[in-house]
């Protein structure tokens, strides 16, 4: 791995969605393995601990050391659970071994994992995340500097594209803002027959504003560092490529957040004939559109700010 990352902090990529089988692992494996190719040193977490499967996506068997160890108090050092996968400056955290239904570790367990990730020494860390919006989901990718989020053209996968981003708004404000009297005002507006009558997470934060301007300005200050990045999978004509304006757009309207649509994948045969062959695509057929965009999505993210040394 290359020496000179020893002094930056990674940049910290967690791939979520919400909905189940869209692309996640999908579009973290051949990201991780598109920027290694590049010349990038990158380390590849598995943050599904339910459903770990990214090891299998980037070719490695029986992965001898993962989460579960972290998770089970093994191992406290993250560097240690480090296992090589075949690809040169790629490494994997794996999530296996964990027993069935194996929780996520406790919130403040979480809270230093998530730190710990940000002293491992190369460029970047990739998380891919499991379906759902659980607070450890949810955590993972408010914490991420870049939070990248797989839909594909499906309305049940945009419905919950969207379930995802308004837990994160929700969670990203449950978490800093502070005043009790806030509070209760986001549990009512969570409740869909709120008195209040507030109807978007926007309404939400002028109704804070009107009562306490500090925590409104608070939370204005941590929404705008959320900046989600999109990523349309599955993509079958030019028609579905502009989904990706229209929920940027949507953001900004309803939860005054400025996606960024970081680019499209198409539907390609050659997705799945990887995946059986148990390799990312990128190295499995680096020609093929699919693996033409894939390329495109890790440069733009590569492309994008590197976060301030802490
Ligand atoms: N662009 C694509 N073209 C064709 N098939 C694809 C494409 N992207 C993903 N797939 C297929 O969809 C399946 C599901 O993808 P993947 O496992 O990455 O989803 P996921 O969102 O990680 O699922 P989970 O929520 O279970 O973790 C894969 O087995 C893959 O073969
Ligand atoms: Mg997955």
């Amino acid at each position: 791995m290359n020496g000179s990352a020893a002094e930056r902090r990674p940049r910290l990529v967690a791939v979520g969605g919400g909905k189940g089988g869209v692309g996640k692992t999908f579009v973290a494996s051949n990201v991780a393995t598109a920027l290694a190719r590049e010349g990038r040193t990158v380390i590849a977490v598995d943050g599904d601990l339910e459903g770990a499967n990214l090891h299998t996506a980037l070719g490695v068997a029986s992965p001898r050391a993962s989460l579960a160890d972290y998770v089970a108090q093994r191992e406290e050092d993250v560097a240690k659970l480090v296992v090589e996968t075949p690809f040169a400056n790629l490494g994997l955290i794996a999530a296996t071994q964990a027993h069935l239904g194996a929780a996520q570790p406790a919130h403040f367990r979480r809270a230093r994992l998530i730190q710990r990730l940000r002293t491992l020494p190369v460029d970047f860390v990739i998380v891919d995340l499991g379906a759902g919006m659980q607070h450890a989901t949810l955590d993972y990718f408010l914490a991420a500097d870049d939070g990248i989020l797989v839909l594909t053209p499906e309305p049940t996968s945009v419905e919950n594209a969207y379930g995802f981003l308004r837990a994160a708004f929700y969670r990203r404000m449950h978490l800093t803002l502070t005043s009790g009297l806030v509070r209760k005002l986001i549990a009512q507006a969570m409740d869909q027959r709120n008195e209040q009558g507030i109807r978007t997470p926007l309404d939400l934060v002028r109704e804070v504003e009107a009562r306490d301007p500090r925590e409104a300005r608070r939370f204005l200050h941590a929404l705008h560092q959320l900046r989600p990045r999109l990523v349309v999978n599955e993509v079958g004509s030019a028609e579905e490529i502009k989904l990706g304006f229209a929920v940027k757009s949507v953001c900004m309207k309803y939860f005054g957040m400025n996606a960024d649509y970081l680019g499209y994948v198409n539907r390609d045969v050659t997705a799945r004939r990887a995946v059986v062959a148990r390799q990312p695509l990128v190295t499995a057929q680096p020609d093929c559109d699919a693996a033409v965009y894939l390329g495109r999505i890790a440069s733009k993210l590569a492309a994008g700010a590197a976060p301030e040394a802490s």
